[in-house]
């Protein structure tokens, strides 16, 4: 057998090069705020591969802390970092992880259309959000910039996967900048505050944010497809003061599937 083109490899000069000669980059997201390159690539097997490359010192750190969460959490809805190669022409690294077919519910197309499901199918994605937050929580790790980003929802399988988690590492912590990266639309009041502490409840916060937002018809939050008592969770875990929240994931996700 031989090794595999991506797998198998520990050290290549430069990434683009490779992969143009394993197989064909069929998309390349080169203009990202992370400051990776990233490549879609399909080998000659057929097996589609994402292939994500620092190329900053700032997306450097930010894939070594990726790359440690991706060792402490596994799930089965979280696209997981399988290995990394070192680039020795930069020093950086390159991290490969399965493609996943979707669209993304940051674009306003995608979210419209998730939003014109019926509301059994948004559930299901909900629930596959919140059952991947539990394993986050029992790895003693919290979320930071979850958004809508996040979210790469397959319409034809009705099957939805959470990926760029890079900004996520062990909690709690205290807040030294001004604030963290994230969306102001997911984000905890916390998350905006030096000298904060950062924990599970941040994280319960950024998820009802995210089922308040989803289980919409818009973006104006006023037309709520769920019932009475699950808004009701809703308002309890997006409350501005953490010990008014739900403790943690567990509980969070026990009040939700019980008001379901
Ligand atoms: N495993 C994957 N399979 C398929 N597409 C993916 C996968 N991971 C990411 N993508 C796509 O590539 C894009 C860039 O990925 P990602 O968000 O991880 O990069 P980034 O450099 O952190 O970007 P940003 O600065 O916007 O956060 C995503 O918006 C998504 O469309
Ligand atoms: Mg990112």
């Amino acid at each position: 057998m031989t090794p595999h083109p991506l797998l198998a490899v520990d050290e290549l000069p430069a990434v683009e090069a490779r992969l143009r000669t394993v197989g064909e980059v069929f998309r390349s997201f080169r203009e990202q705020d992370s400051g990776c390159v990233s490549y879609g690539v399909q080998l000659p097997d057929g097996e589609r591969w994402f292939v994500k490359e620092a190329t900053t010192d700032a997306a450097q750190r930010s894939l070594e802390r990726a790359w440690a969460f991706h060792r402490a959490v596994r799930h089965p809805a979280i696209v997981p970092q399988l290995h990394r190669i070192v680039v020795a022409d930069s020093g950086r690294i390159a991290v490969v992880m399965p493609w996943r077919e979707g669209e993304l519910l940051y674009h306003p197309g995608a979210r419209a259309r998730f939003r014109a499901l019926p509301v059994p199918r948004v559930l299901r994605a909900l629930d596959r959000i919140l059952d991947a937050h539990l394993a986050v929580e029992a790895a003693g790790q919290v979320a930071v910039d979850l958004y809508d980003g996040a979210f790469l929802y397959d319409f034809d399988r009705g099957d939805l996967h959470l990926i760029d988690l890079d900004e996520y590492r062990p909690g709690p912590f205290v807040l030294t900048d001004d604030r963290l990266p994230g969306s102001r639309r997911f984000m905890a009041p916390e998350e905006r505050r030096r000298g904060a502490v950062i924990d599970i409840r941040t994280t319960v916060y950024v998820l009802c944010r995210a089922v308040r937002l989803l289980l919409d018809v818009g973006d104006g939050e006023d037309a709520w497809r769920g019932t009475a008592a699950q808004l009701a969770v809703v308002e309890r875990g997006t409350r501005v003061d953490p010990g008014e929240r739900y403790p943690g994931v567990r509980e969070l996700v026990e009040a939700w599937r019980s008001a379901g």
